[in-house]
C-alpha cells in the first residue's frame, strides 16, 4: 500500500517509524515531515492544514491510505475531503473531531451522558463570566472554547489570575475566535494520566497508559509547552482504575458520539485526572498526543497499519492488539528559550551515539547536506525502552547526554514524580 502521513512533529515521526515496519507498506510519504522523518518516508512539501492541496496530491499520487495526525486538519475536515475523493483515512471526520475542537461541545456531551468531569459553566458574555468567577472564587480553571495550540487553559490560583484570564481571552481575544466562548470549571486535584484509544466508531481498544510533562522546567515550573517528555505505562493507572475508566468514561464516550450521529473513528485521547472521587475527564483530544505517542507506540507489538485500517473499516473487534512488557520514556530536547523565543539552525551532533533500545524521534529538525539542523521549539524526542520504568528513564537520559546542539534545553526530572 502507498501510505501518506500528514504532519511534521515527533508524533508523526513515531507514526511513520511504526508504519515503516509494516510489510504491507510499499511506499511511505509524509507531508510536510521533517529532517528525521525524511530517513523513513519521502517528504512532500504541503502544509498540514492545506486540505485542498493535500487531497489533490493524495489523489494524483494514488495513495491507498492517509493518516491525518494533527488536530487542525482534522477539525478542518481533511478526513471527510479524502473520503469524498475515495481515499480511506485514519482520523475522525469533522463532526467527530469537534470533541477536541470545541470544549463546550465536549463538556455538554459529558453532562448529557453522565461522564465524570469537572463541574462547569459556558459563557459568551465577559461580564457574566467575570461575575461567575467572583461568585465561585479561586482556584478555578478558565478555558478558551476553541483550539489554542494547547495554551488556552489557565488554572488560576487566585481570583485576580482568573479575572485576567477571562479578560485576555474574551476581551483582548488573545486566542482569536477560540476565546469568543469560554468554559469556566471547577479545579480538580490528583495525578494526571493520558489514555489513548483506538476507536472504529463502535469498538475501542485502549493503548498502554502514559503521562506527559507540560511545563517547561523541572518540578512542573515555568510556562506550559506542547510537552517536555512522557513515559508509558503510568504506574498510577492500575488494572482496577483501568476497569473503572472503561466502564464510566471510555465506553460511554464512544457510545455517546455514536448516539449523537458523530461516530468517532481514529485515536481518541482521554486526558484523565485521578481525583479523590474517582477518575474524571480533563480533556479529550481527537488525535494521538505529542509526546505521549513516542513512548506508547514504542511499546506496540502489532502492525500499526492493520490497526489503523481496522479503525477505518469498523473491524477493530476482530484484531488482537498486543503490547510489549516493560516501559518506555521520551525526553524532549528543546531549543533554548522554548516555548517563548528561540533560535533555529544549529547543527545537532551525537545522533549516531545512541545505543540499542533507544530511538531518537525528530520533532523540529531539517537536513542540510548530511547534517541535521534544529528547526523548531521541540527538536528531538529521545526515547528508550527497557524492562521497567526506572531503567527506561536512565537509558533515555544516558542517550540524551551524548546528543548536543547549542542552547539545548531539557528537563532532568521526566518520570521522577
Ligand atoms: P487541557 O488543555 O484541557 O488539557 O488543560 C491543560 C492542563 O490544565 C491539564 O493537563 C491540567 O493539568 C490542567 N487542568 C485542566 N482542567 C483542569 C481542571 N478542571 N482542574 C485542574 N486542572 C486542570
Ligand atoms: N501532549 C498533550 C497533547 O498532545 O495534547
Amino acid at each position: 500500500m502507498k501510505v501518506l502521513v500528514v504532519g511534521s512533529g515527533g508524533r508523526e515521526h513515531a507514526i511513520v517509524h511504526a508504519l515503516a515496519k509494516s510489510p504491507k507498506v510499499d511506499a511511505l510519504f509524509c507531508a510536510p515531515g521533517n529532517g528525521g522523518i525524511a530517513a523513513e518516508a519521502a517528504c512532500v512539501d504541503i502544509k498540514a492544514t492545506d486540505v485542498e492541496a493535500m487531497v489533490a496530491w493524495a489523489k494524483e499520487n494514488a495513495m491507498d491510505y492517509v493518516v491525518v495526525a494533527p488536530d487542525d486538519p482534522l477539525a478542518l475536515g481533511m478526513v471527510d475531503a479524502l473520503a469524498e475523493a475515495g481515499i480511506p483515512a485514519f482520523g475522525p471526520r469533522k463532526n467527530a473531531a469537534v470533541i477536541e475542537a470545541s470544549k463546550s461541545f465536549s463538556k455538554d456531551l459529558m453532562k448529557k451522558y453522565n461522564i465524570p468531569t469537572a463541574k462547569y459553566e459556558i459563557f459568551t458574555d465577559m461580564d457574566a463570566a467575570l461575575a461567575y468567577v467572583r461568585a465561585q472564587g479561586a482556584p478555578i480553571v478558565v478555558k478558551a472554547d476553541g483550539l489554542a495550540l494547547g495554551k488556552g487553559v489557565v488554572v488560576a490560583q487566585t481570583l485576580e489570575e482568573a479575572e485576567d484570564a477571562v479578560r485576555a481571552m474574551m476581551g483582548d481575544r488573545k486566542f482569536g475566535e477560540a476565546g469568543a466562548r469560554v468554559v469556566i470549571e471547577e479545579c480538580m486535584t490528583g495525578p494526571e494520566v493520558s489514555v489513548l484509544c483506538f476507536v472504529d466508531g463502535t469498538h475501542l481498544s485502549p493503548m498502554v497508559s502514559s503521562q506527559d510533562h507540560k511545563r517547561a522546567y523541572n518540578n512542573d515550573e515555568g510556562p506550559n509547552t506542547g510537552g517536555m517528555g512522557a513515559f508509558a505505562p503510568s504506574p498510577k493507572y492500575t488494572p482496577e482504575i483501568a476497569r473503572i475508566c472503561m466502564d464510566t468514561i471510555f465506553r460511554p464516550t464512544v457510545d455517546a458520539m455514536a448516539a449523537e450521529g458523530r461516530p468517532f473513528q481514529g485515536c481518541l485521547y482521554f486526558g484523565l485526572m485521578l481525583t479523590p472521587d474517582g477518575p474524571k475527564v480533563v480533556e479529550y483530544n481527537s488525535r494521538f498526543g505529542d509526546p505521549e505517542t513516542q513512548p506508547v507506540l514504542s511499546l506496540l507489538d502489532t502492525d500499526l497499519l492493520d490497526i489503523m485500517c481496522a479503525c477505518t473499516n469498523g473491524t477493530l473487534d476482530q484484531l488482537d492488539i498486543r503490547w510489549k512488557d516493560g516501559a518506555a520514556c521520551c525526553i524532549v530536547m528543546a531549543s533554548g528559550g522554548y516555548p517563548l523565543d528561540y533560535k533555529k539552525g544549529y547543527p545537532i551532533s551525537g545522533l549516531d551515539s545512541v545505543g540499542e533500545d533507544v530511538f531518537v524521534y525528530h520533532a523540529g529538525t531539517k537536513l542540510d547536506g548530511d547534517t541535521y539542523l534544529t528547526n523548531g521549539g521541540r527538536v528531538l524526542g529521545v526515547t528508550a525502552t527497557a524492562e521497567d520504568l526506572e531503567r527506561a528513564i536512565a537509558r533515555a537520559y544516558d542517550a540524551v547526554k551524548g546528543i548536543s546542539f547549542q542552547d539545548a534545553h531539557y528537563r532532568t526530572d521526566i518520570g521522577r514524580k
